[in-house]
């Protein structure tokens, strides 16, 4: 970790707009305004732009798409602020997550994953990563976790997809650091508005913007950010390299809906509350998991760390037959995989070989209100008992 020099938590505290989250997210990124112009800029479609004759690329910020955008840029700005580091964003999270790894780790590193955490990385840890001599070691989010001596690498997800878990991330960072290995963390679920894993002590954060952070449904979106200019160097050199980068109109679109997730996750935690208790109440429903339940195993972390509880909960009906029964049923549980929009869903992690049991559900609480989703799911479950 020596290598690398981080900025103090103040100098990106000055970076970040004042106000409360609603405020923040409205602002994030935004220019200076200007009479005439929009808000939000309109997304920069361009692949090449023109070059001074005598300067050549020296001069503009914009030489090539590739390796910058001006609407990439201002959406980077929006996440940096919010995360409190400098972010580059990806094509998608999985984009970023391997970036990351494929970057930082090198033949005989070692890195430790979680054992629970989104699977294709997993996967892509096993199929990739060893094969390329990385030493690939697991544990579960909720630990036990072994000695990181020797380790290069730590990623943790927190809460974890889709198992719900959490780590406490000022100790781990702790442990991790003096063994002077580095902490990178996945906010996807929380996203920066529930946890800011870099005040926290993690040296990165990686994410899926498809998710809450974005929350329509309609793109694909991944981020790094970091306070060590060193890794954000490597990190911003390997997209560039490999170009794993979003197109101008996705980034746009992420920016704008950037600016109503302080209100689309109070309603989505609202109703994963409602639902939470309404499903751990039942007889006919089990392993009801919900960070923000008193009495589920991730509550008395979940209730110190973050700042709002996901709008993400799951459980298990007990067979993938009863699962299909239940969505059928809904009128306002869509069958869909991801999480995080508008619209409620639910996702039978096993019909994607993910390692969880047949009925074992993941549900995405949307926007709809709380007594509608309550109602209808009542009478699903009541239809399907
Ligand atoms: C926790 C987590 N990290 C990363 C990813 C990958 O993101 P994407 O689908 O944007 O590639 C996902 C996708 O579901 C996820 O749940």
């Amino acid at each position: 970790m020596d290598e690398y020099r981080f900025r103090s938590p103040e100098q990106y505290d000055q970076l970040h707009p004042t106000g409360g989250d609603g405020t923040r997210c409205v602002h994030a990124g935004l220019p200076a305004p200007v009479p005439g112009a929009p808000f939000l800029p309109g997304p920069v479609f361009a692949a090449p732009y023109h070059l001074d004759p005598w300067q050549g690329p020296a001069t503009a910020p914009n030489g090539y798409g590739r390796p910058d955008n001006p609407t990439r840029r201002l959406l980077e700005a929006a996440i940096g602020e919010l995360e409190g580091g400098d972010c580059r964003v990806f094509a998608s999270g999985q984009a970023a997550i391997t970036g990351l790894l494929l970057a930082v780790l090198r033949a005989g590193d070692t890195v430790l994953l979680p054992a629970d955490g989104y699977f294709p990385v997993r996967a892509f840890a096993t199929d990739t990563l060893a094969g390329n001599g990385v030493r690939v070691l697991f544990a579960p989010t909720a630990g036990p976790y072994p000695s990181f001596d020797g380790v290069r690498l730590v990623l943790v997800e927190t809460p974890a997809n889709p198992g719900l878990d959490v780590v406490d991330l000022r100790a781990l960072a702790e442990r991790v650091h003096a063994a002077g290995a580095l902490l990178a963390v996945d906010n996807t679920t929380a996203t920066p508005l529930g946890q800011r894993p870099l005040d926290l002590g993690a040296d990165l954060v990686v994410a899926s913007g498809t998710k809450a952070l974005t929350g329509h449904s309609d793109l694909l979106l991944g981020y790094l950010a970091t306070r060590s200019p060193e890794l954000l160097d490597r990190l911003t050199a390997w997209r560039t390299a490999t170009g794993a980068v979003p197109g101008a109109f996705d980034a746009w679109l992420a920016h704008r809906s950037l600016a109503t997730l302080d209100l689309r996750l109070a309603r989505q935690t609202a109703n994963a509350e409602a639902l939470a208790r309404l499903l751990a109440a039942r007889a006919d429903v089990s392993g009801v998991r919900w960070p923000g339940l008193p009495d589920d195993p991730a509550y008395p972390v979940a209730s110190r760390q973050l700042r709002r509880m996901p709008g993400v909960l799951s459980f298990d009906l007990g067979s993938a037959e009863r699962v299909a029964r239940f969505l059928d049923a809904a009128r306002l549980v869509a069958a869909a995989t991801s999480f995080g929009g508008l619209h409620t869903t639910a996702d039978r992690r096993a019909q994607w070989g993910d390692d969880t049991a047949a009925g074992f559900v993941r549900l995405s609480c949307g926007v709809e209100d709380t007594v509608d989703l309550v109602a209808d799911v009542t009478a699903a479950l009541d239809a399907t008992a």
